[in-house]
């Protein structure tokens, strides 16, 4: 066999060196010490690093998110608080937390691509505040009891198999929630809306508390197997109905809730932006 193979090669019939792999799979890095040598370890970049840097990465540019800017100005002095993120994906918002001045950030991601890719962000944005867990945060919120000034949870609700517990969990930890999500509406998502169409048919009421709330189910379709998929571990997940996220939030205490970037054509499904906190005497 290898004789044979010998044979092919004498008449150039193999290559007589394999071309160059992409990305982890050769093992050095031929080419000067640079930063965007790190982000060509790992394809499909979704955000974009700061323009000083110079670097080619995805285009979102979640590291100056004004959505975030914003919760963060109704938070006021973030110089000294703690938080918890949720799906920091790339760190992206991890890095505005930091430059915001936030004390610590402690950021739990379950993708394994996505962790090794907020490690690579920590090096190049030098944060020296954010510390990244790989693991599943809800199993977190379910075995911790650690609080936190601020949990910023924005694109991950959605993604929950339950959300419900999951907000509740979110709710004991906090005294600020930081919230962007997606959210089922029954009136603008009627049975013919094409947003609709990756929801699976099953409605089913949660009781919780002593309260009843209403989940959607919907699938990605095996949507995972594209490199830039980064939604959650299951490929079944429940959105709720905005005003249940309202009346959970509220009976956790958060009686000051503040809502923008309100987008209700969006291409998945309508979305908005929570600032809830715990006032008190409110
Ligand atoms: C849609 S992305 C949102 C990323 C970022 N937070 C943002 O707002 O743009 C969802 C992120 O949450 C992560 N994620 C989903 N479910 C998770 C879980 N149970 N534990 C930890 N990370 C999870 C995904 O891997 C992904 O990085």
């Amino acid at each position: 066999m290898r004789g044979m193979h010998r044979l092919r090669r004498l008449l150039g019939l193999v290559p007589l060196e394999a071309p160059p792999r992409e990305g982890l799979d050769s093992k050095y890095e031929r080419r000067s010490p640079h930063a965007q040598n790190a982000l060509d370890l790992i394809s499909g970049w979704t955000g974009s690093f700061p323009g000083a840097l110079g670097l080619e990465a995805g285009n979102l540019a979640l590291h100056a998110d004004q959505r975030l800017h914003w919760a963060l100005d109704q938070y006021g002095l973030v110089e000294g608080a703690s938080v918890l993120e949720l799906g920091p994906l790339e760190g992206g918002h991890s890095a505005l937390l930091e430059a915001r001045g936030a004390e610590s950030v402690l950021a739990i991601e379950a993708n394994k691509k996505a962790y090794l890719k907020c490690l690579i962000a920590k090096e190049i944005m030098e944060l020296k505040r954010c510390r990244f867990l790989l693991g599943d945060f809800e199993k977190y919120l379910h075995e911790t009891d650690t609080e936190f000034d601020i949990v910023l949870a924005s694109g991950v609700l959605y993604h929950m198999q339950n959300p419900v517990h999951v907000l509740d969990r979110i709710g004991r930890r906090c005294q600020t929630m930081i919230l962007w999500t997606h959210y089922f509406d029954p009136e603008i998502m009627h049975e013919n809306e094409t947003r609709r169409g990756a929801f699976l048919g099953e409605i089913k009421t949660l009781e919780h508390d002593g309260q009843s709330y209403r989940l959607y189910q919907r699938g990605y379709h095996e949507a995972w197997h594209a490199d830039s998929y980064c939604g959650g571990p299951d490929d079944t997940h429940y959105w709720m109905e905005r005003p249940d996220i309202i009346d959970l939030c509220e009976r956790n205490g958060f009686n000051d809730i503040r809502v923008a970037f309100e987008d209700l054509d969006g291409p998945n499904g309508p979305s908005c932006l929570f600032y809830m906190t715990k006032q008190e005497g409110g």
